[in-house]
C-alpha cells in the first residue's frame, strides 16, 4: 500500500511535537514539516527510528510571510500527487504590543488564521487526489470570548489586547473550518479542536502578567504534551472522521463552538475577506 502524505505545522514545539511523534508510530507516511527553525525541526527527529525519519522532511517556512507559504507549499506540490492529512497546528499568542507582517496585517490574524487558509486553499488539489483526506485545524476555548470586528481585524480603530487579537483568530479557525466544509466537499474532511490547557511555552506567555507568578504552581494541573494531542491525533487517524466535517471538537467528542462561530453569515463574510487578502498569492 502506499504511503500516506502528511503536510504539518507547528510540530517543533509544544503538543505538536507529541502529535507528530505519535503519527510516525501510528501511520506508515511521508512527513513534510513546515518549520522555520531547522535546529528545532532536527531536535524533533531524536528518537525517530532511521527508517521513519528518512521519510520525514524539512520544510522551511515562516507563516507570517505569505510569499514565505506559497514558496513551501510549491515546493511541496513538486514532490507529491496527493496529501492524505494536513495538519494546521503552529499558532501565536501575539506580544503585548501590536505586531504586523509585511504586508501590515495583524501577526495572530495572519499566523493563526490566514497562513493555515491559505496552505488549505493551495493543497486542496492535492488533498482532492487523495482516496478521502483529512484537515484538522487547531482553535481553542479562548474562541468563546473572541469580539471580532470584520471591519478592523487589524485593530487600528479599536483598542488592541493581545488576549484578544488571540482569540480573534481562534474564532476565525472555527469560523473558517465551518465555511470550507461546505465546498470541500465530501472526500475531504475538515475539523478543528480545543486541546485544553496545555503545559507550553505559549499558556506562559499568555498567562496576564499581574498572575504570571502564579504559573509555577498552576502548570501542574494543567495537561501535558500528549494529553494536549489527544484529540489531533484522534481527529487526523481515526476513520470515522471522515463522515464528519465543519467540526469544533474536545476530548475527542463534538461540541457546540460559540454562538458566533456558528454564524453562517460572519464565516461567508470572513472567508470573503481572507481570500481577498492572500488572492495574489492563490492566483498566482
Ligand atoms: N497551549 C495551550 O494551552 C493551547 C490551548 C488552546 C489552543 N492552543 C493552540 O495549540 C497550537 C499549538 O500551541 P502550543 O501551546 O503547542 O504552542 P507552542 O509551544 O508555542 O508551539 C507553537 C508552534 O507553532 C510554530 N510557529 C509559531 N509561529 C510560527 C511562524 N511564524 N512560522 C512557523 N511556525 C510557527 C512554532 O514554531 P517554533 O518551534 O519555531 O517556535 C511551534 O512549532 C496553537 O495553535 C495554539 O494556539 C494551545
Amino acid at each position: 500500500m502506499n504511503k500516506k502524505v502528511v503536510v504539518m505545522t507547528g510540530a517543533t514545539s509544544g503538543f505538536g511535537a507529541s502529535w507528530f511523534h505519535s503519527l510516525t508510530k501510528e501511520i506508515d507516511a511521508e512527513f513534510f514539516i513546515l518549520a522555520r527553525n531547522k535546529d528545532k525541526f532536527q531536535s524533533l527527529l531524536t528518537g525517530v527510528p532511521t527508517n521513519v525519519k528518512k521519510d520525514v522532511h524539512f520544510v522551511e517556512c515562516e507563516l507570517s510571510s505569505f510569499v514565505s507559504v506559497f514558496n513551501a507549499i510549491g515546493s511541496i506540490k513538486a514532490q507529491v500527487t496527493s496529501v492524505d492529512i494536513l495538519i494546521n497546528n503552529a499558532g501565536i499568542f501575539p506580544s503585548d504590543l501590536p505586531c504586523y507582517n509585511s504586508d501590515a496585517l495583524e501577526m495572530a490574524f495572519v499566523v493563526n488564521h490566514l497562513a493555515p487558509l491559505l496552505i488549505t486553499l493551495l493543497l486542496e488539489e492535492k488533498l482532492r487526489n487523495a482516496n478521502l483526506s483529512k484537515i484538522v485545524n487547531t482553535s481553542s476555548f479562548q474562541h468563546f470570548n473572541a469580539k471580532l470586528n470584520l471591519e478592523d481585524v487589524n485593530f487600528k480603530g479599536s483598542e488592541y489586547s493581545a488576549m484578544l487579537a488571540y482569540q480573534n483568530s481562534k474564532l476565525c479557525t472555527v469560523l473558517s473550518t465551518r465555511y470550507l466544509s461546505t465546498f470541500l466537499g465530501k472526500n475531504i474532511s475538515i475539523n478543528c479542536f480545543d486541546p485544553g490547557i496545555v503545559d507550553t511555552s505559549m499558556t506562559q506567555k499568555a498567562f496576564p502578567k499581574v498572575l504570571r507568578w502564579t504559573h509555577p504552581l498552576l502548570r501542574t494541573f494543567f495537561r501535558n504534551g500528549a494529553k494536549g494531542a489527544e484529540t489531533g491525533i484522534y481527529l487526523s487517524t481515526e476513520r470515522n472522521v471522515e463522515q464528519n466535517t465543519g467540526g469544533y471538537y474536545k476530548d475527542k467528542r463534538l461540541k457546540q463552538p460559540s454562538l458566533t462561530a456558528q454564524s453562517k453569515i460572519i464565516a461567508s463574510q470572513l472567508h470573503q475577506m481572507s481570500t481577498e487578502l492572500i488572492r495574489p498569492y492563490l492566483s498566482r
